[in-house]
């Protein structure tokens, strides 16, 4: 029986009259990438949200991570433990360059130090370690502003792979990529496994999905349909109903 890093049991999220999440159950097992998919509005950002602290007041539920239950941790101590996250729109420091953007997130280079400008002169082999990973080495010096949006979405994801995560939750890192600098993303994301990353990928790129995922979870309208590996989503009647009809027309 594989470990679960991250579980999720009987989650409930409501804004106002709204039920974003309705009762959900999700675990991610470990050393496996996790697709959390949907239509829009379905509740995947609210699930991402929710596990690593950011909507304490509107939550109910527990949250596991590795066994421990981390309900109601704020997000800095969650992101401590080694729960991180991507956002859906990019938070990058703009005015510190790449390397320095990885080193803060890796604890390596401090905030204050960073912005007294000193960011040029540290370095650590972790940082290296990971740039070179995302293939980022050549852009390490540039601000991320001057970046494509391909590589600015990388930066984002090696910022959270850099803090040696338990778990690193990604919300629509495809988003705003064409399709080979999508296909080279589900690489990268896949080697991260191969060497022993944990993942959950939201994405509305079902090709991406449905091709690196272990798992797959289906959400609609906060509530979990269907769960399982790429081939069973892909021929799931209630999926393809839910999600795949909308998906062809939004696309
Ligand atoms: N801060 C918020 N205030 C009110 N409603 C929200 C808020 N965030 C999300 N929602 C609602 O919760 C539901 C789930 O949203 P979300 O998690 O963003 O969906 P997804 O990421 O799957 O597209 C939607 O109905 C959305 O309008
Ligand atoms: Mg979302």
């Amino acid at each position: 029986m594989t470990r679960a890093v991250l579980e999720s049991r009987d989650l409930k999220v409501t804004f106002g009259g709204v039920t974003a999440l309705a009762g959900v159950d999700i675990t991610c097992a470990k050393g496996e990438l996790t697709g959390l998919i949907g239509p829009n509005g379905a509740g995947k950002t609210t699930f991402i949200d929710a596990v690593t602290g950011f909507l304490p007041s509107n939550t109910t539920g527990q949250v596991l991570l590795d066994g421990a239950d981390v309900t109601g941790m704020p997000p800095h101590a969650l992101a401590q433990l080694g729960l991180t996250r991507t956002w859906q729109s990019l938070e990058l420091f703009d005015d510190i360059d790449v390397s320095a953007n990885l080193a803060v997130a890796s604890r390596s280079l401090t905030l204050r130090r960073a912005v007294k400008g000193m960011w040029k002169r540290d370095r650590s082999d972790r940082v290296d370690e990971v740039l070179e990973q995302f293939d980022l080495t050549g852009v390490r010096e540039r601000l991320p502003r001057d970046l494509s949006l391909g590589q600015r979405k990388l930066v984002g994801i090696a910022r959270a792979v850099v803090a040696r995560s338990r778990i690193v939750l990604l919300d629509e890192p495809a988003s705003g990529l064409d399709r080979k600098e999508t296909a080279w993303l589900g690489d990268r994301l896949r080697a991260m496994i191969d060497g022993g990353s944990t993942l959950l990928l939201v994405d509305h790129d079902m090709d991406l999905v449905l091709s690196v995922c272990d798992r797959i979870q289906v959400l609609e309208f906060g509530v979990v349909i269907a769960n399982g590996t790429p081939t069973e989503i892909r021929h799931d009647p209630r999926v393809g109903e839910a999600y795949l009809g909308e998906a062809a027309q939004v696309t």
